[in-house]
């Protein structure tokens, strides 16, 4: 009889090779689509109006590490709200100084103040923690003002994409447009740069460095959400559909698998593999620096980032993080090392350009469960 372990390696295999059509449709777990629109639920938001609501919802499509979501929103008055660190969202493991949890609350910050214009609001934010631990991080301060412009839908669709990306280089044209919106700091390395190569090296490595790390690996565990039914009921973390976990591994993994089951050194390897795979894929290699570290550059930055990734989704960009090249010492080294001191490199992305842009398949929470008063 054919091993447990034996039949997960053969389907994960399939899952590689299996990318899309009927299987997959048939195969698929929940992902937003499933969830009610603009992601409403039972309880009412203290003190916020509709159009409060529907910017905080947009806010929360942003991009997070392990997708944890890790803000809070105090409603202070219907237009004053505090967005706050939520300590329980932390990954200490991974994340120790939160700088990634920053970063996520800054683009947090950027698709809050972009909904906002939309919708006939100006935000004015202010970042007010002293330091990374603080838990009061941003003031909002919401004026009426004149709708401007519509990112809603790019909001509503931009997503991480990890595979698909063609082994092309990025234009000098969209180079230039998503440095433009990443206010500088953002540098490309063409697919058969050396730069790349040492990039891309230094990605996989720290990938198969963490994935050894017991703590790390431990922390990813607690983010899995494998079953349909966790899924909803958390609304956050990592389902096989946002790790692109396709076909029919996908279902194995909803079904035969437990989030413990990662922490076995065959899951492990596969996880290396997978990012070794990948990491030869696509047009090449961004990394966007900060010429500071402390509250507001990290801030900053995560603002920055989401500038760029939506002109990346507008211009069919897939963005894939790397993020372990920063948590682990090594990674950092080999990327930040020959740099001055004022060069901060924040994130590390596998960029390439993509035949069709996949759906959003991420969770999130909706409005009501990270808001207080
Ligand atoms: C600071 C930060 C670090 C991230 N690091 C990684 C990473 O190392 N690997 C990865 O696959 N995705 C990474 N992501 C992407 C998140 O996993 C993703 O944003 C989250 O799951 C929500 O999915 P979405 O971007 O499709 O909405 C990172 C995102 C942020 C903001």
């Amino acid at each position: 009889m054919i091993k447990r372990r034996d039949f997960l390696k053969q389907l994960f295999a399939a899952g590689a090779v299996l990318g899309g059509g009927t299987l997959t449709g048939a195969c698929s777990g929940i992902t937003r689509a499933d969830l009610p629109e603009d992601n409403t639920s039972e309880q009412s938001p203290p003190m916020l109006d509709p159009t409060g609501r529907h910017i905080l919802y947009y806010a929360s499509l942003a991009p997070s590490g392990h997708n944890s979501q890790p803000w809070r929103v105090r409603i202070e008055a219907a237009t004053t709200w505090i967005v706050e660190a939520n300590g329980d969202r932390r990954l200490p493991c991974v994340d120790p100084d939160n700088r990634e949890l920053l970063l996520s609350i800054g683009a947090f910050a950027e698709n809050l103040f972009l909904a906002a214009g939309a919708l006939g609001r100006h935000a004015d934010i202010e970042v007010i923690a002293n330091s990374s631990h603080d838990r009061d991080i941003l003031r909002v301060v919401l004026r009426s003002g004149q709708a401007n412009g519509d990112p809603l839908n790019l909001l509503a669709t931009r997503r991480t994409v990890k595979h698909g990306h063609l082994p092309k280089e990025i234009s000098a044209n969209d180079v230039a447009a998503l440095s433009h919106q990443a206010g500088g700091g953002l540098f490309y390395f063409p697919r058969t740069s050396s730069h790349a190569a040492c990039i891309r090296d230094a990605a996989v490595e720290s990938f198969r460095i963490q994935a050894a790390r017991d703590d790390a690996q431990r922390e990813l565990v607690h983010w899995l959400r494998l079953k349909n039914r966790d899924a909803m009921h958390h609304r956050d973390g990592l389902t096989p559909e946002g790790m692109e976990i396709r076909g029919m591994a996908n279902w194995f993994v909803r079904h035969f698998v437990s989030p413990d089951d990662f922490m076995k050194t065959d899951f492990r390897r596969k996880g290396v593999d997978v990012t070794a795979q990948l990491a030869r894929e696509g047009g090449g290699w961004m990394v966007m620096t900060s010429s500071g570290d402390n509250v507001a550059d990290l801030i900053g930055t995560g603002r920055r980032f989401q500038r760029m990734a939506l002109a990346a989704r507008a211009r069919n960009i897939g963005i894939h993080p790397m993020t372990q090249v920063l948590e682990e010492k090594t990674g950092r080294s080999a990327i930040a090392g020959n740099h001055n001191r004022h060069f901060f490199p924040q994130f590390v992305l596998r960029v390439g350009y993509l035949d069709h842009y996949p759906k959003p398949v991420s969770l999130r929470r909706p409005v009501e469960w990270f808001v207080t008063s």
